[in-house]
């Protein structure tokens, strides 16, 4: 096991809504965990070998502990079947945190905007803004009030009036209004938005017609939205000594399995890095959500179990 990873402990297992398991997460030797900010993410590495993405959504203030809340979806490849499975008292090991959502570190108004278990990243931001005296409000939406995880939570939160909540099946009134809940953009003000992909294209379709600006507006999809699909190159495996061509509908892990050169994959959704591959030439076309936005711009490595190529042929180290 790599040195890198964690080992915690369940202290806690609870339903934090119909389908939402909630499990605080503690150091097995009562160490404190490392830090984290609003919108980081770790690695679980659960039974079977599965390694799944969560968001931490305690406030991140919290050093002893990491809270997930995971959604069980019977549509996924086991992972949130694998975590609702678990008790308190389970060991497994943890990835440290990892950001690819931060928030900004000034502004002068941040509009929250979640659906679903897209609430976890935004709620670690409303209890860091709630702590930094930042302006911000927080509109959560669910299809029902039983599926709203941490809904008490909420209720009692020092930040509690500046929560709004929208259900699917409530009254009219109370309906999301994306364009009445974002309003109009001013610089300063930054929409953070993250749910499943209906919710998400609207938000964002939305904030393009209200005339916010790309930068202004940060979100993160759920690592199943990855897109792998595109027009066929050329890969040559620099080591292996062998070319050959990535067709429109297959990853370049899925390519390389073909020609008999065995890579090591996890999430196959470009967020765990399990994947990543030295480029030795060519350009990548970055599909995933774990190289930072220098780390991409290097240009020198790639995750094949998602990202393609902008240039014809790209040469790899395998
Ligand atoms: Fe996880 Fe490729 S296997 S990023």
């Amino acid at each position: 096991m790599s040195d890198s990873l964690i080992g915690v402990s369940i202290a806690s297992r609870s339903m934090a809504a119909r389908d939402i398991v909630s499990l605080d997460l503690v150091s097995v030797d009562g160490a404190l965990l490392p830090p984290f900010t609003p919108g980081a993410h770790i690695d679980l590495h659960l039974p079977g070998g599965l390694i799944r993405q969560y968001s931490l959504c305690n406030p991140s203030i919290e050093t002893g502990s990491y809270r997930v809340a995971v959604l069980l979806d019977p549509e996924t490849r086991g992972g949130s079947r694998a975590v609702h499975a678990l008790s308190a008292g389970d060991r497994l090991f943890i990835s440290a945190p990892r950001n690819h959502f931060p928030l900004v570190e000034s502004s002068a108004d941040i509009v929250l905007l979640g659906g679903g278990i897209g609430i976890t990243p935004l709620l670690a931001m409303a209890y860091a803004l709630y702590r930094e005296s930042r302006s911000f409000t927080l509109h959560y939406c669910s299809r029902s009030s039983d599926r709203m995880a941490f809904r008490e939570d909420l209720h009692t939160a020092p930040f509690a009036d500046r929560v709004q909540l929208h259900f699917d099946d409530g009254d009219a009134s109370q309906h999301f209004r994306a364009a009445e809940a974002m309003g109009s953009h001013v610089p300063g003000r930054y929409i953070y938005t993250c749910g499943p992909t209906g919710f998400l294209a609207h938000v964002l379709a939305t904030a393009k017609t209200a005339g916010w600006p790309d930068e202004a507006v940060r979100y993160e999809r759920f690592s199943a939205d990855v897109d792998t699909h595109g027009g066929h190159f050329t890969i040559i495996a620099q080591r292996s000594g062998l070319s050959f061509t990535v067709g429109d509908d297959q990853t370049i892990a899925a390519a390389l399995a073909a020609n008999g050169i065995a890579v090591p994959l996890s999430c196959e959704q470009g967020v765990c890095g399990t994947c990543l591959t030295k480029v030795l030439e060519g350009v990548p076309d970055h599909r995933d959500l774990y190289l930072t936005d220098a780390e991409r711009a290097a240009n020198d490595s790639m995750t094949i179990c998602c990202s393609r190529a902008l240039t014809p042929t790209l040469v790899l180290d395998v």
